[in-house]
C-alpha cells in the first residue's frame, strides 16, 4: 500500500527531524539528559526490579491520568447536546461509563493509532513526506516548534515533544523511562489537538492536521505525534511596545474577542491556567493563541463564596458562589484579569489618541478591578475600534486647519527631506496612520519640521490612511492614488515640477 509507505516514511522523517533537532540543542542540557540515563542504568543494572516495577506502575497510572483529562473534552458539542447533557460537569462525566456511547471515539483512536481526514482539508502523515525543517521557532516547556516548508512548498508550523523541555526531564527523573515519558508528554499534544479542533476561532492557530506516527508499532506505544499548524511569528513584547497604538490595540482587541469566544465556547467556559503573551502568535499582525494544553473547561465546585478566590501576586478577588454550587465566571475573570495584567496594562493605555483616553481609562479600571464582564469589556473595545474607524473621536479638529495646505491628486514626491517621528511605520522618515487629511494637517502643525505630507493610498488593518510626513522636496511626480499636501504659509522652496 503506497499510503502506508508514505506515511512510514513519514514518521521516519519525523524520527529524523526529532533527531536532528535534538544534536543542534544545547550540550549543557544534554549532558544533563545523559547524566539521568546513567543514573538509570546504574538502577537497573544494580537489578532493583522492584522499584522499577513500581516505577512502571507509576507512570502507569499517569498515563490514564492524562487519557482521562482528554476524554471529556471528546463530548460533542453544546449545540448538539439536545438531552441537556451541558449541565452535567464534564469533570463527573468522565467517571461515567454509560455516556461512553456518546464520546467521539473515532477522533480519538485516530489521535491515539493514526492519522485522520477530518476535514477535507486536513493534513497527515502523508502531507510530511519530503519536508524541509527549516529553523526553531520557539519552545516551551512541553513542547518545540519547527519551522517546516512541505513537499508542495507550503510553510507551517510542526509542534512535537521537547525532548530538551523541562516536562521530559522531570519525567524521567521521576520514572527513569524516557520511551515511556514521551509518551506521557505527548498527550499533551493530544490534547492541544482535541482542543485546536473544538475551538477553531480567527484568533486560535489553525489545524492543518497531524501525523501520529506509531514508530514502534505496537498499540500507540511510544508513537511520537506531530501538530501541523499555521505558522505564525511568536509575540514580541518589546517589539510591541515600540509598535504604534493601532497595532497595540489591535492586539489587545483580538484577545477580547478570543475571551469571548472562550467563556462561551462548545465546551463551556474556557479558562487559560498558564496565560502569558509566550502562548500567543501573530499571523499577518492577528494574534492568535497556540499554547491550548493548559486550557480547560472546568468549574471550580464551592460552598461559599470564600471559596471562589482568584489568586494572583498583587491582587486577590473573591467571586460569588452560586446556588449550583460553582462558583460564578471564575474562569471568565481569570481570563480577564490575566489579560489586563499581561497585555493591556503594557499595550494600551500609551499613546492612546487624545480622543480616547478616557475609554481607555475606563477598560484598564473596570478589568483591572475586574467589574466587567467578557461581554462588556468586548463591547467597550469594539466600542472604540468604530469611533477609531469612522474619526467620529476627531470631530473637535477644526475643519478650517486643512484650508491652510494646497492639495495636489493624483502626485507623489521625490528628493524629500525626511525626518524621524515616532512611533512612525517607517524607519527612513515619519509615516502615521491618519484618518483624514484634516488629522494629518493637524499633526503637520504640531511637528515643527514639517512642511508637508502626502497620504499615500496605503492603508492599516481599521483601514486608515498612511500619511507620509516631510520637511520637503524637490520634485513632485504623477502617482495616480497619492495626493500631496504643501502648506501654504511656509511652502518648501523648490516645490515646483
Ligand atoms: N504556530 C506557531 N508558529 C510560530 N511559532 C510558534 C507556533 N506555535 C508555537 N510557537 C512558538 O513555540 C513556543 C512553544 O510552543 P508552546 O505550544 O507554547 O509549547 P509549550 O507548551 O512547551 O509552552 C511558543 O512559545 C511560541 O513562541
Ligand atoms: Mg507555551
Amino acid at each position: 500500500m503506497p499510503g502506508m509507505g508514505n506515511s512510514l516514511r513519514a514518521a521516519a522523517l519525523l524520527a529524523f527531524v526529532v533527531l536532528s533537532i535534538l544534536v543542534s540543542l544545547l550540550i549543557s542540557s544534554v549532558q544533563q539528559f545523559g547524566a539521568r540515563i546513567s543514573h538509570f542504568s546504574n538502577a537497573t543494572v544494580a537489578g532493583d526490579e522492584e522499584e522499577f516495577a513500581s516505577l512502571r506502575g507509576a507512570l502507569i497510572y499517569q498515563l490514564n491520568e492524562r487519557r482521562k483529562e482528554i476524554i471529556p473534552l471528546l463530548l460533542p458539542d453544546h449545540d448538539d447536546d439536545e438531552n441537556g447533557l451541558s449541565g452535567y460537569s464534564r469533570h463527573s462525566l468522565q467517571h461515567d461509563q454509560t455516556l461512553d456511547s456518546i464520546l467521539d471515539y473515532n477522533l480519538w483512536n485516530e489521535i491515539t493509532h493514526g492519522s485522520r481526514k477530518a476535514h477535507m482539508d486536513e493534513m497527515d502523515c502523508d502531507s510530511l513526506v519530503d519536508m524541509q525543517a527549516m529553523e526553531i521557532l520557539g519552545s516551551g516547556y512541553t513542547k518545540l516548534v519547527v519551522k517546516v516548508n512541505l513537499a508542495g512548498g507550503q510553510p507551517v508550523a510542526l509542534k512535537l515533544v521537547n525532548e530538551q523541555g523541562i516536562d521530559m526531564g522531570k519525567c524521567v527523573e521521576d520514572f527513569k523511562d524516557p520511551r515511556g515519558c514521551r509518551e506521557l508528554v505527548s498527550y499533551k499534544l493530544k490534547k492541544e489537538i482535541v482542543l485546536l479542533q473544538r475551538l477553531r476561532h480567527p484568533n486560535v492557530i489553525k489545524l492543518k492536521g497531524h501525523c501520529a506516527g506509531d514508530v514502534g508499532g505496537r498499540g500507540g506505544e511510544g508513537g511520537r505525534v506531530a501538530v501541523i499548524l499555521e505558522q505564525g511569528n511568536p509575540l514580541q513584547m518589546i517589539q510591541l511596545l515600540q509598535s504604534p497604538w493601532e497595532d497595540r490595540f489591535r492586539v489587545c482587541l483580538d484577545l477580547v474577542r478570543l475571551l469571548h469566544f472562550l467563556s462561551q465556547s462548545p465546551l463551556g467556559s474556557v479558562t487559560l491556567l498558564d496565560f502569558q503573551p509566550r502562548q500567543f502568535v501573530t499571523v499577518s499582525g492577528e494574534l492568535k493563541l497556540t499554547d491550548l494544553d493548559d486550557a480547560t473547561a472546568e468549574e471550580t465546585s464551592c460552598q461559599m463564596d470564600a471559596d471562589c478566590t482568584l489568586q494572583f501576586p498583587h491582587r486577590n478577588f473573591t467571586l460569588p458562589c452560586s446556588t449550583q454550587g460553582v462558583c460564578e465566571g471564575l474562569n471568565e475573570k481569570r481570563n480577564i484579569y490575566n489579560a489586563y495584567r499581561y497585555f493591556f496594562t503594557y499595550l494600551l493605555p500609551h499613546q492612546a489618541p487624545p480622543g480616547f483616553t478616557h475609554l481607555v481609562d475606563h477598560i484598564m479600571n473596570s478589568t483591572g478591578e475586574l467589574k466587567a464582564d467578557i461581554n462588556q469589556t468586548l463591547e467597550a473595545f469594539e466600542h472604540i475600534l468604530l469611533l477609531y474607524k469612522s474619526g467620529l473621536h476627531l470631530d473637535n479638529l477644526p475643519p478650517s486647519i486643512i484650508r491652510d495646505y494646497t492639495v495636489m491628486r493624483g502626485m507623489g514626491t521625490s528628493g524629500n527631506t525626511e525626518y524621524r517621528c515616532w512611533p512612525s511605520y517607517s524607519q527612513q522618515g515619519c509615516v502615521l496612520s491618519v484618518h483624514s487629511g484634516r488629522e494629518a494637517a493637524y499633526i503637520c502643525n504640531s511637528h515643527s519640521q514639517c512642511n508637508s505630507f502626502t497620504l499615500t493610498g496605503q492603508k492599516t488593518w481599521t483601514g486608515r490612511l498612511l500619511a507620509s510626513f516631510r520637511s520637503s522636496f524637490s520634485h513632485l511626480v504623477p502617482d495616480g492614488i497619492s495626493e500631496v499636501y504643501v502648506k501654504k504659509t511656509k511652502a518648501p522652496e523648490t516645490s515646483t515640477v
